[in-house]
């Protein structure tokens, strides 16, 4: 990805500039202080109200990695330098309240908008391990499927009543080399005061389709014949499993509806 030459060039912009999600990687283990840097990294990420609403954990078992992946499909849920599963996380908040003071913040806890804010805050510190781990030379992927069982995933955890897990962050040596994604066109994605118009967004778009197909069809691995909003029509014609999850979020208090 380019950016604007009469920017500075510095590292920061190139290693955000030069992300591209890794799904190989080499079999070494990411050092402890690896480890500290992501997950420190991953702390200084702003947050909403200062609740750091999130908590990390490192899935190092390899019986337990070895079922994810079985559960996944996804060799690289096993086969990986270091596997991190961010959580939102409610529950650190109540810990130090007397019994009549949790019953008094249940309501505002198990509202749709701190579910929401939890969500956030674990995103902007899982973006900030991404790129943490990318400077320091690592590969990374950012993995929903490890949901696909998410009671399951819960009870490896032991996650109690306000903590669900959101995503997996796979990160690792890079066994492999991908060409970056292009984006959407920067107009199609940011408007000054007012939202673009719809034939205005159409033909932003249908541009992005034409280039994004020919990335699909010219790409080193895993080619084909796609475009962007065709995938994504497709995919959300169908019903899909993760919006089976509402009565797990409920019995844990975490719900968005
Ligand atoms: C919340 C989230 C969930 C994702 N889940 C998966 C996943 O389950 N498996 C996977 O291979 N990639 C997953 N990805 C990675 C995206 O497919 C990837 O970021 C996107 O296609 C853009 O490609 P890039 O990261 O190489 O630029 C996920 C990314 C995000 C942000």
């Amino acid at each position: 990805m380019n950016i604007p030459s009469s920017n500075t060039p510095n590292e920061v912009l190139s290693t955000i500039m030069n992300h591209r999600s890794i799904r190989k990687f080499k079999d070494e283990r990411l050092k402890p202080a690896q480890i500290e840097t992501i997950v420190r990294a991953a702390q200084m990420a702003a947050s909403s109200s200062f609740m750091q609403a999130y908590s990390i954990i490192g899935l190092t078992d390899p019986a337990l990695k070895r079922e994810l992946r079985e559960i996944t499909n996804t060799p690289y849920v096993e086969e990986n330098g270091h596997l991190f599963i961010f959580c939102a996380d409610l529950q650190r908040l109540t810990i130090m309240a007397a019994e009549q003071e949790k019953q008094d913040m249940k309501a505002t806890l198990e509202s749709s908008a701190f579910c929401q804010i939890a969500i956030v805050d674990a995103a902007l510190a899982a973006q900030n391990a991404v790129l943490a781990a990318e400077s320091l030379g690592l590969g990374t992927v950012i993995m929903g499927s490890v949901r696909k069982d998410i009671r399951r995933l819960d009870e490896m955890l032991g996650l109690p009543e306000y903590v669900i897990p959101l995503f997996g962050i796979a990160v690792g040596v890079p066994d492999q080399q991908p060409e970056v994604k292009p984006r959407l066109p920067l107009d199609a994605v940011y408007f000054e005061n007012r939202y673009a118009s719809e034939a205005e967004q159409r033909e932003r778009i249908d541009s992005y389709d034409r280039e994004i197909s020919q990335y699909y069809h010219t790409r080193s691995e895993n080619n084909r014949q796609d475009s962007w909003s065709r995938q994504h029509i497709e995919r959300l014609k169908m019903k899909h499993p993760l919006t089976e999850m509402t009565d797990y979020l409920h019995g844990k208090g975490m719900s968005v509806n």
